[in-house]
């Protein structure tokens, strides 16, 4: 938060804040076309009537590192200390389609999150975890169909039935080309990837939310909150448009689309833009695309506090901000909430601060009064105001996007990269001159920051994850893998889903980075030109 050179304030989307709002400020304000019932159309107060009153957010740690047995063990701890959802963290080589031995891998394995180089692999990391009684959230893009097939064949050895597993793959790859980068492939077949994906699942996985629309790390990168959800929900618009032009009726696959948002300290706009994000999203929906089913036209999102609000310097001082944002988020109204832990500026989190960052929710649900009263900023003469605003600039921004042809067209015009570059620069210069306070960092600071001893990953694993992938090649059928990767490379030159033969190759024991090599050899990899 900012105050500007004549000392009033501006929002975290350069929009004006009045220093008071009286009933003046809804003028004309309509509750019923602007609010809606707590789970009615446009869903301004919720996608639930009874949201948190009925059953509080899913409270989903992020949380994966070094092999799947050592992430297992802190799924089981998370669980035990009473998260209600999972969610996979991934290493880069995995996210990227690349084995453990892999050149490209080195260094990387098992470092920002568990490597998966086979089924083997996804059977540890759930080993002694019923996947008819959890919901599994896995942040992977690029090779979402990989993991997602990889999960339905470890629920197929227990015994699951695929329409009993419950979950999401973020399956986002546009905002990897805006903000992330963990994209392989170049847009056309990773688009193509996605509607087989919102295919297979509609005829096989029903309860499987096949994509988790994301504006968060374009948060990280710099948008603004407006930016965030006019960015986020174009690419929703992109997806929608591709699968139906693939022949899919919007209802098919609406109701399984997921977002997934970034929640800042700065706790008003950001309760303002969840409702105007689910205002936004119902209308272009039902509108545009004409859905009738009122599941498609709920946002249901994902929150994670914002990362990039984390400091190094009084790491403390993260529990405070996490505490914020995590309000922020559960005033807005979201589904599952992920609180970073306070020491995750300096390195991985520890078992006691892992713990911490859920026990702050905890607090939120059972300690406070958020979860007696749905929505609770309805009719607040600032709240409204705000969310009226954030959507208006958001709307704004949207209108820009559709005159550059859409999401993918803006991205290679490099609209949304450029947009979301001069937010971050702004914000950088605010830092730097003190016009914006970052408590312990440039004000409060201590003159000697106490010592902190972080958590480190265990460099042998590299060495021992290529030692399991050894074995699994030297044990399977090589005949058989061959086989599956020939049918998988077939169906990718054609039509037909690549979900069906790619399971079957992974059943087989074939690798991520085989089964992403095969495809790389047919749909080549994504190269940035200079407009990306
Ligand atoms: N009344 C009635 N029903 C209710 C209810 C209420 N008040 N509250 C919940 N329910 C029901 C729901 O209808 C749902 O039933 P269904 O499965 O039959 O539809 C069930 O209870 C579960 O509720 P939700 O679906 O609301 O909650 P989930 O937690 O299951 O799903 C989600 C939430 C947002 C839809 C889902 O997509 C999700 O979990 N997303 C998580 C994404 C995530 O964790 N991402 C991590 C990214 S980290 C990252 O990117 C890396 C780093 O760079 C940041």
């Amino acid at each position: 938060m900012a105050r500007e050179s004549d000392g009033t304030w501006r929002t975290e989307s350069r929009l004006p804040v009045e220093p008071v709002y009286g009933p003046g400020a809804l003028d004309g304000w309509d509750p019923a076309e602007k609010l809606g019932e707590p789970g009615a159309f446009p869903y301004t107060r919720g996608v639930y009537p009874t949201m948190y009153t009925g059953r509080p957010w899913t409270m989903r740690q992020y949380a994966g590192f070094g092999t799947a047995a050592e992430s297992n063990a802190r799924y089981r701890q998370l669980i035990d200390h009473g998260t209600t959802g999972l969610s996979v963290a991934f290493d880069l080589p995995t996210q990227m389609g690349h084995d453990s031995d892999a050149p490209l891998a080195s260094g990387e394995v098992g470092k920002v999150g568990v490597a998966i180089d086979s089924l083997e692999d996804m059977r540890t990391l759930f080993d002694g975890i019923p996947l008819d009684k959890v919901s599994t959230s896995m942040t992977i893009n690029a090779p979402a169909a990989l993991l997602l097939l990889l999960y339905q064949l470890v629920g197929e050895e227990q015994g699951v039935p695929a329409e009993r597993l419950n979950g999401t793959i973020q399956n986002d790859v546009l905002k990897e080309y805006i903000a992330r980068g963990t994209y392989i492939f170049p847009p056309k077949p990773s688009l193509r990837l996605t509607s087989d994906i919102f295919r297979y699942c509609g005829a096989e996985i029903p309860r499987w939310n096949t994509i988790s629309i994301s504006g968060y790390h374009m948060a990280e990168a710099g948008a603004s909150p407006a930016q965030e959800i006019a960015f986020t929900l174009a690419d929703g618009i992109e997806y929608v448009r591709t699968a139906v032009a693939a022949g899919m009726d919007v209802d098919d696959f609406g109701p399984r689309l997921s977002f997934f948002f970034v929640s800042r300290t700065t706790l008003l706009e950001e309760v303002a833009k969840f409702r105007a994000a689910r205002r936004i999203w119902a209308r272009v929906m039902r509108e545009e695309f004409g859905a009738r089913d009122p599941k498609s036209l709920m946002l249901r999102f994902h929150t994670q506090t914002a990362g990039v609000q984390l400091t190094a310097q009084q790491p403390e001082l993260n529990l405070v901000r996490v505490a914020v944002q995590g309000l922020a988020a559960v005033l807005g109204g979201t589904q599952s909430l992920h609180t970073n832990s306070f020491d995750e500026a300096i390195a991985l989190p520890t078992d006691k601060s892992a713990r911490l960052a859920l026990r702050t929710q905890q607090v939120l649900a059972h300690e406070t009064d958020v979860t007696a009263t749905v929505d609770p900023f309805a009719g607040s003469y600032a709240v409204e105001s705000l969310t009226d605003d954030v959507e208006r600039a958001a709307l704004g921004l949207m209108t820009r996007v559709e005159d550059l042809g859409g999401a993918v067209a803006a991205i290679e015009h490099g609209f949304q990269k450029g947009e979301i570059e001069r937010n971050a620069y702004r914000i950088a210069r605010e830092t730097d001159s003190g016009e914006r306070v970052v408590v312990g960092v440039n004000r409060f600071q201590l003159a000697e920051e106490e010592p902190y001893e972080p958590l480190r990953v265990d460099p042998a694993i590299e060495a021992r994850q290529a030692r399991r992938l050894a074995e699994l090649r030297a044990g399977r059928d090589g005949g058989a893998v061959r086989t599956a990767l020939a049918d998988l490379q077939r169906a990718a030159q054609g039509t037909d889903n690549v979900l069906y033969p790619m399971k079957e190759a992974l059943r087989a024991r074939a690798t991520v980075g085989e089964v992403c090599g095969a495809l790389r050899e047919v749909w080549g990899t994504h190269v940035p030109t200079e407009s990306f």
